[in-house]
């Protein structure tokens, strides 16, 4: 293991380092970071049981990690799974009795648009087929590395407006921005990135030069600056595609950031499952060094100083949370945080931080490069600029579209080819489920807003089946911290299940609506407060399905349906 220090903080890159010896962590480990970080054994474990990237038994020579959204469930989990299991002997959740292979689903890995994929020792496989498993699997049989035989992902970036309207797909060169500071006063940046009027992008959309501001106004000895890369919410890939395909943008975002708010450490908050995005971050950020944009007295108009580094989460949803990942980046579960403070006030290791999106940083870069009316000029007047929306689905066109604020669903939907739509989902499970009814709406703040992502789904596809697998994300990804949300989500999952199994009544409707309202009220943090989204919306938005699948009257126990026999199949399926 590499040396380490014994800061709180370090607490995950030393788990990290020494999971990756073996594939797991032994009693001795524990013992081991116990007394390196002088914590409890107990504290150790509450640590490494959080994430679900860390195992306290082997996983394999080789882990693999089937990803187990909708997406990847529409177009061929089962098979692969299967092919899987197959070729490498190991159940799914299991070793394989040699231990060369463990076998595990995992939550989206953002890779939406090129479904079936997985990630084997971390490195990516996408579109996957039974005779790609079997090519894949043979090959690591035979000794070869994953990551010799994986292939980047695609960027698939399949539209941006035309006419240079283009904002953060277009031509960039390292240090436009930060050159532009050596004439600016640490208040003209926010000014500047208020007057754009540009809103956080990581879903909660808050104005991100306020947000600045207020951060400036707190003063301490030590200020931070997180980029919020755990892009977790399912059929979203847009900060992928972003952090692989111009990760220097997104890094003179935080730049610009740091001399606005005074901060003179950045960290990059990369969830595990873009590890094989880190070396070219990494590489990106010695690149700044070496042009002098990141480092020891920078170029402004007051004094700077500034430099970046990635930390590595470790597969937890939650930790997208703002505050739950500072929790984790100071080594702590990642559990949210009761919101006395705001991280602005109170943040990483209790100093003043700026939280931002990847996409976020990346327009307060094209902000000051090209100045506010660039981006004033694009979109709507409540809603300027433009948007970075991954698609996926039952799509001709999958992929990352640049799009202005204000374009009709309608026009969107015509744009990727959705085939036949029916159910769209908009922003994530976590988000808002919409009709054909809808296709005037604009996608903007002020009428459909949207994260960074539609998932769009036809006729053929059953809308149970997308909220079940909405909700076994939710109920798997709370962190339990708070009973609405871990009792909620549960209750919801059966009640989903019941109608499943054709036992539904108007009662299991009405009961998913008050739970529904309940996980929003009662919830600590915005997982368990906007899990129940998609199934009110879809009981509101498409009665004739449900009208189908439940019964409203009684009179399908009156026609000799088999009671007993279906609350055995229930019990069955529950147990
Ligand atoms: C459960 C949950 C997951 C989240 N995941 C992310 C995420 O992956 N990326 C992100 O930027 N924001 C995420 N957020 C929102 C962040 O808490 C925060 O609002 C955001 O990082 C602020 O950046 P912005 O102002 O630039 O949007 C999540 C929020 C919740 C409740
Ligand atoms: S709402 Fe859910 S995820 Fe958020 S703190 Fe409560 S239990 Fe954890």
């Amino acid at each position: 293991m590499q040396p380490i220090s014994l800061a709180r903080p370090q607490l995950l890159n030393a788990i990290w380092a020494m999971h990756d010896v073996k594939g797991f962590l032994d009693d001795n480990d524990i013992a081991q970071l116990s007394t390196l970080f002088g914590v409890s054994a107990v504290e150790i474990e509450g640590v490494v049981s959080f994430y679900h990237f860390f195992h306290r038994k082997p996983s394999g020579r080789h882990t693999i990690y089937l990803n187990n959204s909708i997406l990847s469930e529409f177009s061929g989990f089962e098979e692969v799974k299967r092919a899987f299991e197959k070729e490498t002997g190991a159940a799914l959740g299991k070793v394989d009795p040699t231990g060369n292979f463990g076998f595990y689903e995992t939550s989206c890995i953002g890779l939406s648009d090129q479904e079936p994929a997985a990630l084997i020792d971390f490195c990516p496989f996408t579109e996957l087929t039974p005779q790609k498993v079997k090519y894949i699997v043979s090959k690591l049989k035979t000794g070869s590395s994953a990551a010799a035989i994986c292939e980047a992902p695609k960027d698939h970036i399949r539209y941006t407006p035309p006419d240079d309207r283009a904002f953060i797909f277009r031509e960039f060169e390292p240090g436009r921005a930060i050159k532009k500071l050596v004439d600016l006063e640490p208040q003209e940046v926010f000014n500047q990135i208020k007057e754009a009027g540009l809103m956080g992008m990581g879903g909660a959309f808050f104005p991100t030069g306020l947000k600045w501001e207020l951060c400036r106004r707190n003063h301490s000895n030590r200020k931070f600056v997180v980029c919020n890369a755990d892009e977790g919410e399912p059929g979203t890939f847009k900060d992928r595609v972003l952090l692989n395909h111009e990760p220097g943008l997104v890094i003179e975002g935080m730049i610009l950031g740091a001399y606005a708010v005074g901060a003179s450490e950045g960290k990059i908050y990369l969830r595990a499952e873009y590890r094989y995005l880190k070396d070219k971050i990494e590489a990106t950020i010695q690149d700044f060094r070496d042009r002098g944009l990141l480092g020891d007295d920078l170029p402004a108009k007051k004094p700077f100083s500034f430099d970046i580094k990635v930390q590595l989460g470790a597969g937890a949803y939650v930790c997208g949370e703002e505050t739950a990942l500072l929790n984790s980046m100071e080594g702590l579960r990642g559990e949210p945080r009761t919101k006395l403070y705001f991280p602005v006030e109170r943040g990483y290791l209790s100093k003043p931080t700026i939280v931002n999106n990847v996409e976020t940083f990346a327009c307060t870069a094209r902000i000051i490069e090209l100045g506010p009316q660039a981006m004033l000029r694009l979109g709507t007047k409540e809603s300027p600029g433009t948007k970075l929306i991954s698609v996926s689905g039952d799509c001709e066109r999958p992929g990352v579209y640049e799009i202005e604020w204000g374009m009709k669903l309608g026009d969107f939907l015509d744009l990727v080819g959705a085939q036949d739509p029916y159910f769209i989902q908009v922003s994530g499970p976590s988000g808002t489920s919409v009709s054909m009814k809808e296709r005037g709406r604009r996608i903007s703040r002020e009428d459909l807003t949207c994260g960074g992502s539609f998932m769009v789904f036809n006729k053929n596809r059953d809308v149970l089946q997308i909220l079940m697998n909405f909700s076994n994300f939710f109920k798997h990804e709370s962190c339990g911290i708070c009973t609405p949300c871990r009792a909620g989500n549960f209750i919801m999952n059966r009640k989903l299940q019941k109608i499943q199994l054709g036992l539904g009544s108007l009662r299991d409707l009405v009961d998913l609506e008050d739970w529904g309202k309940t996980l929003k009220q009662a919830s600590r943090c915005g997982l368990g407060q906007m899990a129940p989204n998609s199934i009110i919306d879809a009981i509101h938005k498409f009665p004739e399905y449900f009208d189908s699948r439940v019964d409203k009257s009684g009179s399908r126990l009156n026609r000799g349906f088999d009671m007993a026999a279906a609350v055995r199949e229930y019990e069955a399926a529950v147990k």
